[in-house]
C-alpha cells in the first residue's frame, strides 16, 4: 500500500510539474488526457485497487480522488494564466490599438437633394449682391397667390397654373411669386429679397412636368429700377451659375404681375448660339420669366407705385438642377430612390 501511495504521490508531482511548465492550450489538453483521460495514468491508479487489501480500499480510492482533483485544479488554474499572459501581451503588442473601431456595417453617408444643392448656390449669389433670403409658407391664402398679383377671380390667367385647393378656401401656393406682397408688406421699400420654395400644380406628370416642385423668386424695389437693373442681375446670377458670361435676351411673356413681362432666354450653352438639339436648333434656351413689378401689386404690398418701382422673376430651381446635371426626368426629385441621390456625392 506504502509503495503504491508514493507511486501515486510521484504521479501528482510529476502532473503538477508538466502542467506547470505547459506553454499553451493543446498542450494542457494533452496532459489532460494524460492523467485524467480514460486510459490516464491516474485514472490507472484505481485499477490497481486489486492488489490492495480490502480495508484499506476505501483510504485508497480517496487519495486517488484527491490527486486527480489536485491535477485537475492545477490544469484550471495553468488554463487561466495562459489565458491571462495572451490578453496582456495582446495588450503590450505596440500594434494593437484599442482606438479602433469595432467590426461593423460600413454606414452610408447621405447626400444633398441636387435641387438644394443649386438652390444653395442661387442664395449664395444673391447674398453677396445683398439680398435677403426669405421663407414663405407652402398653404397660401388665394388673396396672396392670386388678387394681390393682380389675378382676380375669373381672370383668365388663372387657368395658367392649375391650383391644387385646400378645404378651408385656401391653396397650396402655385408660384413663389405668392411671397411677393407679403415681402412688400414685411420689410416695406428700398427692397431686395430671394425666397426659394415648393409649389404645387394640379398636373399630369411627364418627363418635364411635376405636381410639386422648386422655384425662386426674386423681387428688387427701389426708386428708379429699370429693365436694365433686371437684366444686370440676371447676367452676374447665370454667369455665376454656369461658370462664363452667358449672353440674355428678352422676349415679350405675359404675367398679370409685371408690365412689361419677359420671357428670358440665354444663348444654347451647348451649341454657342449655332443650333443644336438642345436649343431645337434655335440658338436659345428659355430660362425664366420675369418682369418690372405691375403697379397693382406694389398697391397690394402698400407701396405707391408713383415712388416705387421694381423688378421680379422666378426661376425654375428644379429645370436649373435638370440643366446642370443633365437630368431628364423631373419626376426623380421628388421619388425616394436613393442611389439617383447618392450620385450628387456627399455633403458639401
Ligand atoms: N410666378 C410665375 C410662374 O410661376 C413666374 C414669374 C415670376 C413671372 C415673377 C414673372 C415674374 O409662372
Amino acid at each position: 500500500m506504502d509503495s503504491i501511495l508514493n507511486e501515486l504521490d510521484a504521479l501528482v508531482v510529476q502532473a503538477l510539474e508538466e502542467i506547470g511548465s505547459a506553454g499553451d492550450e493543446n498542450s494542457l489538453r494533452e496532459l489532460e488526457v494524460k492523467y485524467l483521460g480514460k486510459k490516464g495514468s491516474l485514472t490507472a491508479m484505481l485499477r490497481s485497487m486489486g492488489k490492495i487489501p480490502k480495508d484499506q480500499r476505501p483510504v485508497f480510492g480517496k487519495k486517488v480522488n484527491e490527486a486527480k482533483a489536485k491535477v485537475a485544479d492545477a490544469l484550471q488554474v495553468r488554463r487561466t494564466e495562459l489565458k491571462d499572459a495572451d490578453i496582456r501581451r495582446e495588450l503590450e503588442d505596440e500594434e494593437f490599438d484599442p482606438t479602433l473601431p469595432g467590426l461593423e456595417l460600413p454606414s452610408r453617408r447621405g447626400s444633398f437633394h441636387p435641387v438644394s444643392i443649386v438652390q444653395a448656390e442661387v442664395e449664395r449669389i444673391f447674398e453677396q449682391m445683398g439680398f435677403r433670403i426669405l421663407d414663405y409658407g407652402e398653404a397660401e391664402s388665394d388673396w396672396y397667390n392670386f388678387e394681390a398679383l393682380n389675378i382676380p377671380k375669373d381672370h383668365p390667367a388663372r387657368d395658367m397654373q392649375d391650383t391644387i385647393w385646400l378645404k378651408d378656401g385656401g391653396l397650396l401656393r402655385t408660384h413663389t411669386s405668392a411671397g411677393q406682397v407679403r415681402a412688400m408688406q414685411e420689410y416695406g421699400a428700398p427692397l431686395r429679397a430671394v425666397f426659394p420654395g415648393k409649389v404645387y400644380r394640379y398636373e399630369r406628370t411627364d418627363a418635364s412636368h411635376e405636381h410639386t416642385f422648386h422655384q425662386v423668386e426674386g423681387l428688387m424695389i427701389d426708386r428708379n429700377i429699370s429693365t436694365a437693373n433686371l437684366i444686370a442681375v440676371m447676367k452676374e446670377l447665370l454667369s455665376a451659375i454656369f461658370g462664363y458670361e452667358v449672353t440674355v435676351r428678352l422676349r415679350p411673356g405675359y404675367f398679370p404681375f409685371v408690365e412689361p413681362g419677359f420671357e428670358l432666354d440665354i444663348q444654347c450653352m451647348a451649341c454657342g448660339g449655332e443650333g443644336c438639339p438642345v436649343c431645337k436648333y434655335s440658338g436659345w434656351v428659355e430660362l425664366l420669366p420675369c418682369g418690372l413689378v405691375h403697379p397693382n401689386v406694389l398697391r397690394s404690398g402698400g407701396l405707391d407705385p408713383e415712388e416705387w418701382t421694381g423688378w421680379a422673376f422666378g426661376l425654375g430651381l428644379s429645370r436649373l438642377a435638370m440643366m446642370k446635371y443633365k437630368i431628364t426626368h423631373i419626376t426623380h426629385f421628388m421619388g425616394g430612390d436613393l442611389r439617383f441621390f447618392a450620385q450628387f456625392g456627399e455633403p458639401v
